[in-house]
């Protein structure tokens, strides 16, 4: 068996110094490819998810591209949901889609944390093939929604621009919000524990609508979830926090935890350096610049690594990929990183 040992990415969360700056990309598995669009069309998203064989072949696409540093197991935040008795479905092109939102204590009352670990036993066997298959190429990546994410859409029922059924139940059913977003903290935990036995090396979490709070309410809400993530997550592997779209939330959890940090990109990049020198940092070009020209991605990606620094950095995008872009575009993206 090969050995990752000497990856970057796994030097870089261990602290020690890399000569070369390892890379991957938020969804880097995903629309953009060809080759995931040719397996897509021959299968409903989650049923993907479900199958081990085509779960590894998904997470595997990109990395045989374009040689990343990192894969992360093709999933998704909304399993977490799912398994604890949630109809989650993905429809096309219009994202997830709960058909019966959590908007009474019966609905909450309905849910059960018991059985979880069975109801996950597919995502330990795709988690367990992609690793053995990767034999030690890159480490994999395992990952969970943050819980205020996964109750955004729980709550919600889709992905929306104001969120209004979820910021409602939430200040007026504050008691109740407290008990899901338990729930879906223990789900989250336990999500992550069943990839990191069967094979994730590091794991990320996904602060996806960290944006729809203030930093105020974030702390009072939702920061004593992520500390318990946290607390119970760390002293098994590197956890990765992420989030987008509130700085000020990103400022918070880097000051609370001692965890590596994923930026999105309306971080004021220099400023967060100079914060928090010796954190380890992943972030964080704005994936939109993926749209430009070669020598657009290259100017840009190597100002966003001055202005990060070559120590304590895991190079990505500051968000998920837009499907529009061409695998062109994520190649020029790591060569930038390369030859930085
Ligand atoms: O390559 C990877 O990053 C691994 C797989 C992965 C997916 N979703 C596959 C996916 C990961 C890490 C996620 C996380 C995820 N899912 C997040 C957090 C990251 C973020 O973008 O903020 C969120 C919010 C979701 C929920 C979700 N899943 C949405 C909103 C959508 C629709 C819009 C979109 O971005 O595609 C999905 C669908 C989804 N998840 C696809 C993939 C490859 C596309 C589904 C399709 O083929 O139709």
């Amino acid at each position: 068996m090969k050995t990752f040992e000497r990856n970057g990415m796994m030097q870089v969360l261990r602290g020690e110094r890399v000569t070369k700056l390892p890379v991957w990309l938020m969804r880097q598995a995903g629309r953009y490819l060809p080759e995931y669009q040719a397996v897509r069309s021959e299968h409903d998203f989650f049923s993907m998810v479900r199958t081990p064989k085509v779960a590894t072949e998904i997470t595997l696409q990109p990395i045989r591209r374009f040689k990343l540093d990192a894969a992360i197991i093709f999933s998704d935040i909304l399993v977490v949901p799912q398994a604890l008795g949630i109809t989650v479905l993905m429809e096309e092109k219009k994202g997830p889609i709960i058909p019966i939102p959590i908007r009474s204590a019966a609905d909450v009352a309905a849910l059960s944390i018991d059985g979880f670990e069975s109801r996950m036993q597919y995502l330990s066997d795709s988690v367990g093939l992609t690793a053995r298959t990767l034999d030690g190429e890159c480490p994999l990546i395992g990952f969970a929604g943050s819980p205020w994410s996964l109750f955004a859409y729980a709550v919600e029922g889709s992905g929306k621009k104001s969120f209004a059924a979820a910021k409602a139940f939430l200040y007026n059913e504050p008691q109740l919000s407290q008990t899901f977003l338990a729930l879906l903290t223990e789900g989250a935990i336990r999500c992550l524990k069943v990839q990191i036995a069967a094979g994730a090396s590091v794991v990320q979490l996904f602060e996806s609508w960290g944006s729809l709070l203030s930093p105020t309410d974030y702390e009072r809400l939702v920061l004593p979830h992520i500390q318990k993530i946290v607390k119970e997550i760390e002293p098994l592997c590197p956890l990765i926090l992420f989030v987008r779209g509130n700085p000020a939330v990103t400022d918070m959890l880097a000051q609370v935890t001692n965890a590596p940090i994923g930026i999105d990109y309306t971080v004021d990049l220099p400023r967060m350096r100079a914060r928090f020198p010796t954190r380890i940092l992943q972030g964080a070009l704005d994936p939109t610049v993926l749209l430009g020209p070669a020598a657009e991605i290259k100017k840009q990606t190597h100002s966003m690594l001055e202005s990060l620094g070559k120590d304590n950095l895991i190079a990505n995008l500051g968000h998920g990929i837009l499907p529009e872009v061409k695998p062109e575009a994520v190649a020029t993206f790591v060569e930038a990183v390369r030859e930085f």
